[in-house]
């Protein structure tokens, strides 16, 4: 008999995947059936909870009846409309006022996509529309970070900062650059200072800036808090340094919210954590919980106000697609947003983000292959490394990442290990409890003991 497995193995194409081991099956597979609160259920009848939401995205947790009905009462009423020539639907316009409302002064409107990545997309067209309306046809570059990640896309992949993302794809490609990952641990000298890095990241940043030239250089995008480059907080006083540097040369900050935003950090978003000031907000994920597919761009007074000069220059702005203001999407981003509210889901992201961080460097900083434990509000991080002292990385062979994200998952905890280093992940949904955390930290404890003990019956040096 087929199982719905060999049909998978047969039929789709899987992101990040290994497609031959897949195809002919050495690969494990999943098959996901159905999901309530923090946990998710497989057609084999296993239960894991998942500690890492989705792709930081089910924040709400999974199977929320309220955004259910919203999205099928939607669905009866009116399924679709486009947003071409000034057409609108409901949930849409009124989606934008809560957006705007959650971020507060400074935001002028929101543009619509479906994913993080094409989002980014957006932000690079409306940098280089901006500029042109500005008659500054030569500003152009957009900066990111080596660590960055900002989706998949050919300009939004450029800008991700992942090698990895690139092989084999004629990738980074356009006016991309990529300036200092911010990753004290790793990247600051002996002895330097959580400060003092960040004064030489934003000097880092400033050399690029006129070794490039400041009339060519237009935006700068950055997360909040690196996410997919390992979930790093960035050091004391960085993003003041850096904004520092932007304004003194006229460049635009694109902060992108996709994971932060929403309460992932226990605030509305981490610009408002970190004291950041962007002209442009990129967001997805926690818009809707991953209900239905839904990004945006939100626009800065400082942008729209040029955007809106464009009309009398180029005509209609012509950018967006058949499904922008998707009224189902829209539908399902206002119910999840009204659950976050009601619920006051964002106040429980702080309070029991902070008691799961000490939880984690209660329980794993001291241990012998933890370099660094990190993280902040419901996003977290263990960085294992071989060498302690002189905080160097295990052999890549090993797969340690590898092997403490599959002891998780063995005692039915979803935690992600991050791509470039041996780090273990975690970004629950933001409903979890105190409890979910003591239960989600002692599997991950046994796991580690397992790990550990596997390398030293290998023979592997730690020290
Ligand atoms: C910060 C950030 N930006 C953009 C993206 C891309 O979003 P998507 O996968 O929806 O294209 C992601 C995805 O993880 C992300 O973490």
């Amino acid at each position: 008999m087929t199982t719905i497995n060999d049909l998978d193995r047969k039929t789709l194409v899987h992101p990040f995947t290994d497609l031959a081991a897949h195809d002919t099956g050495a690969s494990p597979s999943r098959v996901v059936k159905r999901g309530k609160g923090i946990r998710i259920y497989d057609t084999d009848g296993t239960e894991l909870v998942d500690a890492f939401s989705g792709l930081y995205c089910v924040n709400i947790g999974y199977g929320n009846e309220a955004v259910a009905d919203a999205i099928a009462a939607q669905a009866r009423e009116l399924a679709y409309y486009h947003a071409y020539a000034g057409h609108g639907s409901e949930p849409s316009i009124k989606l934008s006022e809560e957006i705007l409302n959650w971020y507060g002064p400074g935001m002028a409107r929101v543009f619509y996509g479906l994913s993080g990545s094409d989002a980014n997309e957006t932000q690079a067209k409306i940098v280089w529309y901006y500029n042109n309306v500005l008659g500054r046809p030569e500003k152009k570059k957009i900066i990111s970070r080596l660590r960055g990640y900002h989706g998949a896309t050919v300009i939004s992949g450029s800008m991700t900062g992942l090698p990895f993302y690139h092989t084999a794809f004629d990738m980074p490609c356009g006016p991309i650059l990529h300036t200092t990952n911010p990753h004290h641990y790793f990247e600051a000298e002996p002895g330097m200072t959580e400060t003092e890095f960040s004064k030489k990241c934003a000097a880092d940043l400033e050399k690029m800036i006129l070794d490039e030239g400041p009339e060519t250089v237009a935006a700068f995008i950055g997360e909040p808090m690196l996410g997919t480059g390992g979930i790093i907080t960035p050091p004391e006083n960085y993003w003041q340094e850096i904004q520092a540097v932007l304004n003194k040369y006229d460049i635009l900050l694109i902060a992108d919210e996709v994971v932060c935003g929403f309460g992932r950090t226990g605030e509305n978003f981490g610009s408002h954590l970190y004291g950041m000031k962007p002209d442009l907000i990129t967001i997805a994920k926690g818009l809707t919980s991953a209900y239905l597919p839904l990004s945006g761009s939100i626009v800065g007074d400082k942008v729209w106000n040029v955007l809106k000069e464009g009309s009398e220059k180029f005509g209609p702005f012509s950018h967006g697609y058949t499904y922008t203001a998707h009224p189902l999407c829209a539908a399902a981003g206002l119910a999840n947003l009204n659950v976050l509210k009601e619920q006051n889901i964002v106040a429980n992201a702080r309070d029991v983000g902070a008691y799961f961080n000490a939880e984690l460097r209660k329980a794993f900083s001291q241990h012998p292959l933890v370099g660094e434990v990190r993280g902040q509000g419901m996003l977290g991080a263990i960085e294992f490394v071989a060498d302690r002292g002189k905080k160097e990385r295990f052999d890549p062979a090993l797969k340690v990442g590898a092997r403490m994200s599959a002891a998780a998952l063995k005692r039915g905890i979803i935690a992600r290990a991050m791509p470039h280093g041996d780090i273990l992940g975690f970004a629950p949904p933001l409903i979890t409890t105190k409890g979910d955390v003591d239960h989600i930290v002692r599997n991950v404890v046994d796991g580690l003991n397992e790990v550990s003990d596997g390398l030293v019956r290998e023979g592997v040096k730690v020290a």
